[in-house]
């Protein structure tokens, strides 16, 4: 497998007055996003891009997840679970098409990774099928074995275990 460059995207402040628009419309999700963030989730597991979430689990994880929201219509997602003392996850991260490429995606994760750092966990991984979008973020790839137990849990619920074509990265904060 290729390697990645490893080049690490900070939090950059906003360059324009569009950017700085957008960054103010990231913000935590709530309980009233979770319809909107499951139509885009799902909507993307659909074309087996990610996988996708049921209503119990995006309530039950409701605080993990960022969103970028105009008004009340949410156009991204990404969520920070940790999984344990040292370890968490970056999950769920989507953009509406109508959105891409202004730079959200990349804004999502980096408030993922800002929130790691003040709740001081160690590492962040993330099971992806866009290795490159991950590899801006000074994500390298890792043997999936290198995982805890504990991440396999959720991999035996999946439709696609064992033959999941996800590829783990891992990032320390
Ligand atoms: C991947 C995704 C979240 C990117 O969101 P976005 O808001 O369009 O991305 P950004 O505008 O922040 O892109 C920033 C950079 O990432 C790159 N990028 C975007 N999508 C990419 C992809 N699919 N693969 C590789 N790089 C990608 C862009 O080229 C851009 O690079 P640049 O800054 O050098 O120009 C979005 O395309 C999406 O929802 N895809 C479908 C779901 C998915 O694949 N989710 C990831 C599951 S792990």
């Amino acid at each position: 497998m290729r390697l990645l460059r490893r080049t690490t995207v900070r939090q950059q402040p906003p360059r324009n007055d569009e950017e700085k628009k957008r960054a103010k419309l990231i913000r935590k999700a709530t309980v009233q996003d979770v319809k909107q963030i499951q139509k885009l989730v799902n909507y993307y597991a659909k074309r087996e891009k990610m996988l996708p979430r049921s209503l119990n689990e995006l309530y039950e994880n409701i605080r993990d997840f960022f969103i970028y929201a105009e008004g009340r219509k949410v156009y991204g997602c990404c969520a920070l679970h940790v999984d344990w003392e040292d370890l968490s996850e970056i999950k769920s991260l989507a953009v509406a098409r109508s959105k891409s490429g202004k730079g959200i995606g990349k804004k999502l994760v980096a408030k993922c990774l800002k929130e790691a750092g003040s709740l001081k966990v160690k590492k962040v991984f993330a099971l992806t099928y866009i290795p490159e979008f991950f590899g801006q973020f000074g994500f390298h790839i890792i043997d999936r074995k290198e995982l805890p137990h504990k991440i396999w849990s959720e991999c035996i619920k999946c439709m696609y275990f064992p033959g999941c074509k996800e590829i783990a990265m891992m990032r320390e904060i």
